[in-house]
């Protein structure tokens, strides 16, 4: 159900490559709400395609920009406030690839060329895109500005390697650019950071399956799907969070907050 609660909203989307990715579902509730806006990926990901079908049901102008590069950025938030026909009010940052738990490389034999990718592309980028954007003084004033993240920045899950320091680095620039942009124009910048969920970045991490079930049972609520968290990246768009700023938003069925539950007790006893 919509309630048009983004309507006269302008925006940019990173990070849809398909169907299953978190952005994707933003972009159709974002849709849905009344926002404007224009998609953005990799030009790698483009060729792909898939991307071109949901900027059609969006009425959504597609303009690629490799995340990490200053001049791929610049041309995008300029492209994108020609097209939208004024600043954005909105930002969703849905960026991650770590080249190490591509390649399964151990946390002991991490190859640090990779590791400085991942950093660039996982976080670094969410810097340079508020960055550009100020400095092209492209953000309108009570305007809102998002990342998503994992709990690895917090505690340690096998497997999740780099990406665990990324995250950390990401909520951190969260706080940091919530502070400058909070005192120049009312901007809010957050991170949330949501369940496991099966996307091409989620399933990437080895044994995936594993660590969705085991935070699925140690949930109350069950692992926050990426509809769900859909839902809540537009309520952190709209105008009823306008005093949220620099948080790490917790979207996890209650995970972070439980320390045993029954349906584990009942595994670990079978
Ligand atoms: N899936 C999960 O379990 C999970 C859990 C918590 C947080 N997240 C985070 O959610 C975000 C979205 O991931 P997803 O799960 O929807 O997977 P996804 O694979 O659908 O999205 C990741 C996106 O990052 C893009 N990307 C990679 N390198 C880029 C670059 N250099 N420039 C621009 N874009 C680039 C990819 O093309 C892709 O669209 C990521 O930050 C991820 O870490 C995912």
């Amino acid at each position: 159900m919509a309630y048009n609660i983004l309507k006269g909203k302008r925006g940019i989307i990173f990070g849809a490559l398909d169907e299953s990715s978190i952005a994707w579902k933003v972009a159709l509730k974002a849709h849905d709400e009344g926002a404007q806006f224009t998609l953005s990926n990799a030009p790698i990901a483009m060729r792909m395609g898939e991307i071109n079908k949901l900027g059609a049901i969006c009425g959504a102008e597609i303009v690629p920009a490799d995340a990490t590069s200053l001049q791929d950025l610049e041309i995008l938030i300029s492209k994108s406030t020609e097209i939208l026909g004024g600043k954005l009010d909105f930002v969703l940052h849905s960026i991650g690839m770590s080249p190490n738990v591509r390649k399964k490389k151990s946390y002991g034999n991490l190859n640090y060329d990779w590791f400085q990718k991942s950093l660039d592309v996982s976080a670094l980028s969410f810097h340079k895109v508020m960055q550009v954007g100020e400095k092209l003084d492209a953000f309108n004033e009570w305007g809102s500005i998002l990342a998503l993240s994992y709990i690895a920045a917090q505690r340690t899950f096998p497997d999740y390697s780099d990406m665990a320091q990324a995250k950390a680095v990401l909520e951190s620039i969260a706080r940091s650019y919530g502070y400058r942009l909070g005192q120049s124009k009312k901007i809010r910048v957050n991170t949330i950071s949501q369940s496991p969920t099966w996307t091409t970045a989620g399933s990437g991490v080895p044994g995936f399956d594993v660590f969705y079930n085991y935070a699925d049972k140690m949930s109350p609520l069950g692992n926050a799907s990426a509809e769900a968290c859909a839902d809540y990246c537009i309520s952190l768009f709209s105008d009823f969070t306008k005093m949220v700023t620099m948080q790490n938003l917790m979207h996890d069925g209650g995970f972070s907050s439980s320390g045993m539950t029954d349906k584990i007790v009942e595994t670990l006893q079978k």
